[in-house]
């Protein structure tokens, strides 16, 4: 009897193993808006060739940047849905999901990127990650892109000289408001379309970080960028929790490694991404490049302050505390 159940345990491990063999790769879609030549770009696919390095054929991860295969209005649908795994918008593009995260839209909030870093490493920052669990959205980590520069084809060096002027904003009110308190007309529109709207002068400028102004060539049809730093444009990568949670327990704890090293890759890098890309757009001769006096910036600043009364109660002013605290 023992040796006809040793038989059968035998024949069904083999059975497993063979079956675990066989077993279909888990596909992996990350998709984003922006060039692989940006910090989230070059994290996505380190990401890649970790997952593939340590994983083989169990996995199999697909990169779609430049809104490929979802824009950013669509994506996080579409990953609740199943039809993609992992995805990082701005973290201006939560809002139909959490107000918390409309903290990193505050106008002049960090001094730099830094301290963007050290707030999102903070007990206070890292329990954002989990603001959206309700909805079903794991955040998994914060990716950087860099600090907000604002463009347009007149020179902007007070207030004053952007008002009237269309810019177009991401999808955050916080931002709206931004704009409104300058006099300008916020215009939420897609970032495909951002080139094609300034190309054909149907909004007057934008705000972006050196990254995406040299990678998606704003440079090219925007006479004047202004040095600003007004604001931050960072990233949330996430995931769907059924997904994440549902992973095999030989494979969740290898991505979660995956993740942690390719965000770290991708936010080491992100300032001298930013530096050299920087550089080039000044060696193109195609857009000027303003620096602003502390007097300039302090009205800058002094502009869009009230900005930061409206959102308080939706953001908590313990959270915004928090934040500030990481400037020192
Ligand atoms: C934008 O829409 O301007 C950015 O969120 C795009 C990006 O992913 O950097």
């Amino acid at each position: 009897m023992r040796s006809v159940f040793t038989a059968l345990t035998a024949i069904g491990l083999m059975i497993g193993a063979a079956a675990a063999a066989n077993a279909e790769p888990i596909t992996i879609k990350f998709s984003h808006v922006v060039a692989d030549t940006t910090p989230k770009g070059v994290g996505a696919l380190h990401f890649k060739a970790c997952a593939e390095e340590k994983l083989g054929d169990k996995v199999n991860v697909e990169v779609y940047p430049n809104s490929q295969l979802f824009n950013d209005d669509n994506v996080l649908e579409a990953m609740l849905l199943g039809d993609v795994q992992l995805a990082a918008p701005s973290l201006s593009k939560f809002n139909k999901y959490t107000k918390k995260l409309d903290i990193f839209d505050l106008p002049f909030l960090f001094n730099d990127l830094e301290a963007a870093e050290k707030f999102q490493k903070s007990e206070a920052g890292q329990a954002l990650l989990s603001s959206m669990e309700d909805k079903g959205i794991k955040g998994l980590g914060y990716l950087h892109n860099g600090m907000k520069q604002l463009s347009a084809n007149k020179p902007l060096r007070v207030p004053a000289d952007a008002a009237g002027l269309k810019f177009r904003i991401q999808s955050s009110d916080v931002l709206a408001a931004q704009f409104e308190a300058l006099g300008a007309v916020p215009v939420k529109k897609p970032f495909s379309e951002v080139f094609m709207l300034l190309q054909t002068n149907a909004i007057d400028g934008a705000e972006n970080p050196w990254s995406n102004i040299f990678t998606q060539k704003f440079f090219e049809v925007q006479k004047y960028i202004t040095e600003s730093n007004h604001g931050l444009l960072d990233y949330l990568l996430v995931t769907s929790a059924e997904f994440w949670n549902g992973l095999p327990d030989d494979i969740r704890p290898v991505l979660d490694d995956c993740i942690a090293e390719s965000t770290k890759a991708a936010n080491d890098s992100a300032l001298s991404i930013a530096m050299e890309q920087r550089q080039k757009i000044i060696d193109s001769g195609s857009s000027e490049v303003l620096q602003l006096t502390p007097e300039e910036k302090a009205q800058w600043r002094e502009a869009m302050k009230p900005v930061w009364a409206k959102f308080q109660d939706n953001i908590g002013a313990d959270l915004i505390e928090a934040a500030q605290a990481a400037n020192n």
